[in-house]
């Protein structure tokens, strides 16, 4: 008997994903794997995607390696570059693509010894004021690639900063000044992430690059027809049943205090699993398909739910953080944040994969 503590990936659903993405970007589409595919399992999720993506994305040389050595066979591109000009030959002997973003890449590039050109893809910087080149500057540092030799193909990327807001001119006017920022050099582009991808179809460019909606979240609050598929569902089980009567208070802190006669039970997870400490009383759990809330402070490995309405409920029941039937944003909004951070702190639970 282990603890019963599971996060089930839906391989067909993160499949369906991937081609909604498709079909709603059109053209090319990475599939963004990074951060061990936001806690979905980075070689998995990509073998998964294998055939039908055009590529995939991650952050860091390691996670590109690690792909490489389980067989990955696709374009992979670095999205924040090189951190040290020596990945420069890594990045040549694993034949990656790479972003590029500052003037110091460039002068890397002129000085480093290539066996064949690179693909770079170019980042701008349109408002994130994170990573990327000047506007202004793009059309000369571009110049300064082409006149380095060691370039082949480059691909002008941006990211956006503001695409889940759909109200919001800001991605727009991001994609305008992107457009002028490469005027006239016939280059493909790239600007989408999952936001822009489903909700700013005129800024859609020749290769999108989708994460969290191939691992059902959305990136913004549109609702569409077309809404990925919930691709993890982490589930537990109840552990203890209690009866408490009423004035007994429940947790660190005793910050829930019944106030009739309460049926409770414990559920093997907390925050140490990834579930995040700070949710409220009140924040929604399926037990056996139905929803109940959560009582107190969650604790390191537990955390206790609300079983008055559910009679039935035994040692043992089925208990669903979140996944089909309770979408994870919708306890990222209880604690302040977004499914990304949800997903990608998921930790002790045993991964299952099934189709
Ligand atoms: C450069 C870049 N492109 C695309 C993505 C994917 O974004 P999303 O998960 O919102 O689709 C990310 C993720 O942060 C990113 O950094």
């Amino acid at each position: 008997m282990s603890r019963p503590l599971t996060a089930t990936i839906t391989l067909s659903a993160l499949r369906h994903n991937y081609q909604l993405a498709k079909r709603l970007h059109g053209g090319r589409v990475l599939a963004i794997v990074k951060a061990n595919a936001y806690g979905h399992g980075a070689v998995r999720c990509a073998q998964a995607l294998e055939d039908m993506a055009d590529g995939f994305g991650v952050a860091a040389i390691e996670e590109a390696l690690q792909l490489r050595e389980a067989g990955i066979k696709k374009p992979i591109l670095l999205l924040e570059g090189w951190f040290e000009a020596s990945e420069l030959a890594l990045i040549d002997q694993y034949d990656l693509w790479t972003a590029l973003h500052s003037e110091a890449q460039i002068a890397d590039i002129e000085a480093a010894k290539l066996s064949r050109p690179l693909t770079i893809w170019a980042k701008i910087d349109t408002g994130m004021h994170r990573l990327g080149l000047q506007p202004a500057s793009f059309k000369a540092a571009y110049e300064r690639l082409q006149a380095s030799g060691k370039v082949g193909k480059v691909i002008a990327m941006t990211h956006f900063a503001r695409a889940d807001e759909l109200d919001v001119e800001a991605t727009s006017q991001a994609a305008k000044l992107f457009q002028a920022a490469i005027d006239g050099l016939g280059l493909e582009t790239s600007l989408c992430n999952s936001g822009a991808i489903l909700g700013w179809p005129t800024t859609h460019g020749d290769w999108g690059r989708a994460g969290i909606m191939l691992y059902g979240g959305a990136g913004t609050d549109r609702v569409l027809p077309d809404w990925p598929q919930p691709v993890m569902a982490l589930d537990s089980q109840l552990i203890a049943i209690r009866e408490l009567s009423r004035g007994e208070a429940i947790g660190y802190g005793a910050r829930f205090v019944t106030e009739q006669a309460t049926r409770m039970g414990v559920v093997a997870c907390g925050y140490a699993d990834g579930y995040p400490r700070i949710v409220p009383t009140g924040t929604p759990v399926l037990i056996n398909g139905r929803r109940s809330r959560i009582l107190g402070r969650v604790s390191m490995d537990m955390l206790v739910v609300d079983l008055s309405e559910h009679p039935d409920a035994a040692v043992g029941t089925a208990v669903r953080l979140w996944g089909e039937g309770l979408p994870a944003s919708e306890i990222a909004a209880a604690a302040g944040t977004i499914d990304y951070e949800l997903f990608c702190n998921v930790k002790r639970a045993r991964l299952i994969y099934q189709e």
